[in-house]
């Protein structure tokens, strides 16, 4: 699962439980999107369990967590309610994300500079209980070092701002030497959000990197290609990038 040099790819599949729940069935299942991901060739499952239950339920976190052979990324706001559902299902890793009621999706990095006291005890929780923990932060220096202080093994960096600016050379460079600051600090770096055929090319290509989170776009490309195939394309960008 570790080799040298490759870069992981976990799919994330909440986009396959809004989809169910627009009609309150079980179709389409994420279970069998984490089994098609899994043949695809993807590395891990993520799971965003919002505090307002929008796409993932905890019936689901649980089924994954048993059912599924790939290891689960689980997000999870930093609240006690999510730190004890963490705590029950033990995941393989938990993403500490920031998480507003009325956003549409995680807009913002997490500010672990600001929330060093409140997230020191449960990064240790659930450190203690075998999970690996995550900050998805914004690829900022302070963030870094402020992670770096948390004692966590891993960042995710919030690569929206650089999706949605078109691909451009600043917020890439932001995210190049924040990759490089982090892997020099020893954590693992990950990344994600709003990444796509056409954009992941320069995140791939960043050497530190050893995952990236991908989520909306592959769910959204199923729809023409099918999920595996929309997972096979990313997992061959992605490749050709890191030649
Ligand atoms: N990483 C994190 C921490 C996220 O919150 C999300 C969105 O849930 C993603 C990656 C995936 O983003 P997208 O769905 O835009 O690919």
């Amino acid at each position: 699962m570790s080799r040298p040099g490759h870069l992981r790819l976990g799919v994330n599949i909440d986009h396959v439980a809004t989809i169910r729940n627009a009609r309150g069935g079980d179709h389409p299942s994420p279970i069998r999107a984490a089994h098609a991901a899994a043949a695809a060739g993807a590395d891990g499952i993520t799971a965003h369990l919002r505090e307002d239950r929008r796409h993932m339920t905890d019936a689901d976190i649980a089924r994954l967590v048993a059912e599924i052979d790939l290891p689960l990324n689980l997000e999870m706001a930093a609240t006690d309610e999510m730190l004890a559902i963490a705590l029950t299902h033990r995941p393989h890793a938990a993403c500490i994300v920031p998480e507003r009621r009325a956003e549409r999706t995680t807009e913002g990095g997490l500010d672990a500079a600001g929330k060093h006291n409140t997230l020191l005890p449960m990064v240790g929780r659930l450190h203690d209980a075998g999970i690996r923990v995550s900050l998805f932060i914004a690829p900022e220096e302070r963030q870094v070092e402020a992670a770096a202080r948390l004692g966590v093994p891993v960042v995710e960096l919030h690569t929206g701002p650089y999706a949605h600016s078109d691909g451009s050379v600043d917020e890439l460079a932001r995210l190049e030497a924040a990759a490089r600051m982090a892997a020099e600090a020893g954590l693992e770096v990950h990344a994600g959000h709003g990444l796509s055929f056409a954009n992941v090319g320069g995140v791939a290509a960043i050497p530190e990197l050893a995952e990236l989170n991908i989520g909306h776009f592959l769910i959204g490309e199923a729809v023409f290609t099918g999920l595996e195939g929309a997972i096979r394309q990313m997992r061959a960008a992605m490749d050709a990038a890191r030649r």
